[in-house]
């Protein structure tokens, strides 16, 4: 077997703000701006919140949720995810929005899950076998809308090892 040199590549689209996306995006987004500021984030002071659009058109959000030991913060993400999953156990994931709000600063750049959140993320595409789209903003600024999770999580670990 001869060596090779890989290259990986990965396409999202850039909209320069909500206003530009399509409808049922743009109110996705709006329910992650409405999940941050229920974020339960006193440590950090840092808002983020997540809304996801399930197949069946339902759309259920989550926040950060924080605890003085610190290790035990839940994300908005996985808090969006189980929050949909537990609720519509069948329920598919289309897209998910993410969002950020920092008091200290106002974040115009879209902010990326956590790792952790990815690997959760990915999970939710092997289980329903399809891909969830993710959508990125800050407090303000461009927009930006990835294909999957997977592409946030090259060579991610799932359950097609074990
Ligand atoms: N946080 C999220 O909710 N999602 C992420 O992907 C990154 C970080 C939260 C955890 C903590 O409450 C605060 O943001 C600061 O790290």
């Amino acid at each position: 077997m001869q060596n090779h040199n890989n290259t990986l590549q990965i396409q999202w689209q850039q909209y320069e703000n909500p206003q530009a996306l399509p409808a049922t995006e743009q109110s996705l987004l709006q329910a992650a701006k409405d999940a941050a500021e229920k974020a339960y984030a006193p440590y950090s002071n840092f808002y983020v919140g997540a809304a996801v659009l399930l197949a069946s058109g339902e759309i259920l959000s989550g926040s950060n949720f924080e605890n003085a030991a610190y290790p035990m913060c839940l994300c908005a993400e996985r808090s969006a995810l189980a929050n949909a999953i537990s609720t519509f156990t069948e329920g598919i994931v289309r897209t998910m929005a993410i969002t950020v709000r920092n008091p200290k600063q106002v974040i115009q750049t879209p902010a990326a899950p956590c790792g952790a959140c990815r690997q959760v993320m990915v999970e939710v595409e092997y289980r329903q076998q399809s891909d969830m789209q993710v959508i990125l903003q800050g407090e303000r600024g461009p927009v930006y809308v990835l294909p999957s999770a997977k592409v946030l999580l090259p060579f991610h670990f799932d359950g097609s090892f074990l």
